[in-house]
């Protein structure tokens, strides 16, 4: 399973880079928007961070606006992935990216059958926003179990990212599904690694180890 991070924060990224475990990058306009950059200097930045897909989102709303846009971001690295909302201009625009071999993130998916047609586009990746499904009271994960079921019956190739991650329990429950992607707050990246268990068994092991005389701690390196 990838661990993408969802942010536009150079500062994050390159932490959670220097965990070992990013293999790639979400934007949005929101995201951006935080950060007062370039918008194109933002990603370039992004880029030299991470080794795996950056999405950067269209504004347009039109598709010639989108292919347009869509091309242009693409130009600025090779491992920019564009980001098309999922509305009814947007899906000539996924086709024609895709067939330019420009990879495309569908964005703002909340039902199964806007994942379907978002693959049958060309889509390499689906988000569907499961924090914002429960926001209103649905259940974002029946929506990402529903949408790996139906990729399942086909071959697409298009991934699931599961996108709007809020806690922990949105990776587990991504990952027990079997999605291949989930994009996540550096908050959320953070929380996964911490188990309270782990620290009081880090302490204890210390305050143990430190009660053994130094003689009998230390190590004998064994020349060879
Ligand atoms: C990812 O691609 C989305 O932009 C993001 O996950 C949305 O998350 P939010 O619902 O917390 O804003």
């Amino acid at each position: 399973m990838k661990f993408f991070l969802d942010t536009a924060n150079l500062d994050e990224i390159r932490e959670a880079a220097s965990w070992g475990i990013l293999d790639g990058v979400t934007t949005n306009p929101s995201l951006v928007q935080k950060e007062g950059k370039t918008f194109q200097r933002l990603i370039e930045e992004i880029c030299k961070l991470v080794d795996g897909p950056v999405s950067a989102e269209v504004v347009s709303t039109d598709t010639i606006g989108m292919l347009q846009e869509g091309q242009e971001l693409a130009k600025i690295h090779p491992n920019v992935t564009v980001k098309i909302p999922f509305i009814k201009a947007g899906l000539p625009a996924i086709k024609g990216l895709s067939e330019k071999g420009i990879p495309v993130n569908v964005t703002l998916i909340f039902s199964p059958i806007q994942a379907l047609m978002a693959a049958k586009s060309g889509a390499t990746f689906v988000s569907p926003f499961v924090g914002r499904l429960d926001d209103i009271a649905d259940e974002g994960m029946k929506v990402v179990a529903q949408i790996l079921e139906i990729f399942d019956n086909y071959d697409f190739g298009t991934e699931v990212l599961v996108a709007s991650c809020r806690n922990p329990l949105h990776i587990v429950e991504a990952a027990r599904l079997g999605a291949s992607i989930a994009t996540m707050p550096f908050k959320v990246m953070e929380q996964l690694i911490h188990h309270p268990l782990t620290d009081v068994g880090l302490r204890k092991f210390l305050d143990d180890w430190a009660k053994i005389p130094k003689e009998l701690r230390e190590l004998t390196v064994v020349k060879s």
